[in-house]
This record gives C-alpha cells, sequence and structure tokens, in this order.
C-alpha cells in the first residue's frame, strides 16, 4: 500500500495543509510531497524534510492520498495528467472550489476515490472549517481518515455533495461575513470612544470568545444572549434597535445570495 501524500499545488492552501500536518505530527514530513511549477518557493516545506518538485505524476504514482490545491480551472487537466499514477484505493482529494467529482471521475478515467474538502482562509491558523464530501460511491473509512487529516487544520464536517455550494457559502464567504461584523462593530467602538486598535482588538476578541462560548460548551446562541440582556436593559435595546435595522434579515438575505451567485 501507498503511504505517501502528496500536495499538487504548494500555493498558500497546499502549503498550510503541509504545515499542519507536521506540526500535529500526522505524517513524517518525509513521507509528504508538495508540487509547483516554482518549487524553489517551497524553501521551507523542503528544509523541515518534505519533497518538493514540479512532476505531478510522480508525485501521484508514489502516494495513496493526493489533494489538488491547485486552481479550480486547473483541476481537471491536473486529473488527466495524474490519472496513470492512480491505483485502485488511492484517493484524490480536490479542494477547489465548483468542479464536482463526477467530472474528476471523467477526466481520471475512473480511476482512485474521489473526494472533495472545502476548508477556509483560517486554515492557515490551524482554525479552518473544512466541509468534505464523496461522490456516490465513498467509503465511510476513507471520509473519517481525510477528516482526520483535515483536522490537523482545523474542524471538520463530513456533508453530502450538494451541500457542497452551501458549505463554501457558510464556511468559506462566512469570512468574509464574520471580518465585515467585526469591522462595523470597530466602527461603532470608535464613534463611542476607543481608538480604533483597541476597538478592533475588543470587538475581534469578543467574537472569538462567543463562538467558543458555543464551540466549547455546545450552547445555543438565544441562551447566551438571554445572560446578556438584562430587562430594560442597554443590550436588549440595542440588539433590538439591530433587528428593527434588519440585522438578522441582512445577514441571512447575504448568504443566500451568495449561494445564487456561486
Ligand atoms: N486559500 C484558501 O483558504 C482556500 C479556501 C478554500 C478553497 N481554496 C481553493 O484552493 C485552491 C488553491 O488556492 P490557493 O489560495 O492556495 O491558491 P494559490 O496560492 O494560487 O496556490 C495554487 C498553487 O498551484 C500551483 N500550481 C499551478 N499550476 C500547477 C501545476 N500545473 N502543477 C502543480 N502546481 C501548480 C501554483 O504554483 P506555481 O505557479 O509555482 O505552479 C500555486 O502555488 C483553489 O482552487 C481555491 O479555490 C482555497
Amino acid at each position: 500500500m501507498k503511504k505517501k501524500i502528496a500536495i499538487i499545488g504548494g500555493g498558500n492552501l497546499g502549503t498550510a495543509i503541509a504545515q499542519g500536518l507536521i506540526d500535529k505530527q500526522y505524517c513524517h514530513p518525509s513521507s509528504l510531497c508538495v508540487t509547483r511549477r516554482k518549487p524553489d518557493k517551497l524553501e521551507s516545506l523542503k528544509s523541515a524534510g518534505v519533497t518538493v518538485h514540479s512532476d505531478n505524476l510522480k508525485a501521484a504514482t508514489e502516494a495513496g492520498m493526493i489533494i489538488l490545491a491547485v486552481k479550480p480551472y486547473q483541476v481537471l487537466d491536473i486529473c488527466k495528467e495524474i490519472a496513470g499514477g492512480i491505483n485502485e484505493g488511492d484517493k484524490v482529494i480536490s479542494v477547489a472550489t465548483g468542479i464536482s467529482t463526477a467530472s474528476m471521475a471523467e477526466a481520471l478515467n475512473g480511476r482512485g476515490s474521489i473526494y472533495r474538502a472545502m476548508p477556509n482562509t483560517a486554515i492557515a491558523i490551524g482554525e479552518s472549517m473544512t466541509c468534505i464530501c464523496g461522490n456516490g460511491v465513498a467509503n465511510e473509512a476513507d471520509l473519517e481518515e481525510i477528516s482526520r487529516l483535515f483536522q490537523t487544520v482545523g474542524e471538520t464536517a463530513i456533508i453530502t455533495e450538494d451541500l457542497m455550494n452551501a458549505s463554501t457559502v457558510l464556511g468559506a464567504c462566512g469570512i468574509a461575513y464574520a471580518m465585515r461584523f467585526i469591522r462595523a462593530a470597530s466602527q461603532g467602538g470608535i464613534e463611542i470612544g476607543f481608538h480604533a486598535d483597541v476597538a478592533q482588538k475588543i470587538a475581534a476578541q469578543t467574537v472569538k470568545g462567543a463562538a467558543d462560548l458555543l464551540i466549547k460548551n455546545g450552547l445555543h446562541p438565544e441562551s447566551e444572549i438571554d445572560k446578556v440582556t438584562t430587562p430594560q436593559g442597554c443590550t436588549i435595546a440595542g440588539l433590538n434597535e439591530m433587528e428593527h435595522q434588519g440585522f438578522s434579515s441582512a445577514l441571512i438575505k447575504g448568504i443566500i445570495t451568495s449561494y445564487k451567485k456561486i
């Protein structure tokens, strides 16, 4: 059985995954291979013991798990390029938006098991939310293995392929929505007296703390809101004003608009 992991496309995402695998000791650096056309840009991975070069077919041939981290328009060409190196049981995982497992299966001549993963930019700090799916014949053990791999760079959820676009909107675009919330909160903070840097620190750490209350304690947002809304107090007054101005509705409509556009 081939034990190596190949990452085809050592850009932002590919190197973040490689670094996560090394940092969390998912595998030894020597069992990792990362390719790109300009492999000299992968010097830090190389000095960590990772094999780096630009031969995608060789990398795929030696690996049992192949992660495609190139731009979406390149995925099918790369599949055709590496098809000859893919054997039964090998797993090919694309992180590109919008390229279906069916089109990859065709480009790979039906070779290997095909999966998709949708991380977000927080992968760079090991805090991604990554949604993972297979095709109709996906193997549960493979999905679990891929999930464990992406847990080195954050949290994961296994979903069906028809939800991949929705996961892109909620998880990947979601980073931008959350950033805009923090930016707007900072702007409010400046108006009520803080310097910009302090306002941003307070807004960002408050969002992080709020998210952690849900993630770590498994609570519902409304039960946490109830804890901070004193009757006739300032929190409920501000929150209700935000809702009168369409706060929740704006977010929901924005998510639906992104989804229609994708
Ligand atoms: N960044 C994220 O957080 C994120 C989140 C979700 C999904 N994605 C998806 O992940 C993919 C990669 O995104 P990215 O941000 O990492 O892009 P990126 O930084 O541009 O990385 C793409 C890499 O692919 C390499 N490449 C191009 N052609 C190649 C080829 N023929 N063989 C081998 N490598 C090749 C490029 O290096 P050379 O020019 O040296 O070849 C480049 O380093 C995209 O499909 C994107 O939609 C990214």
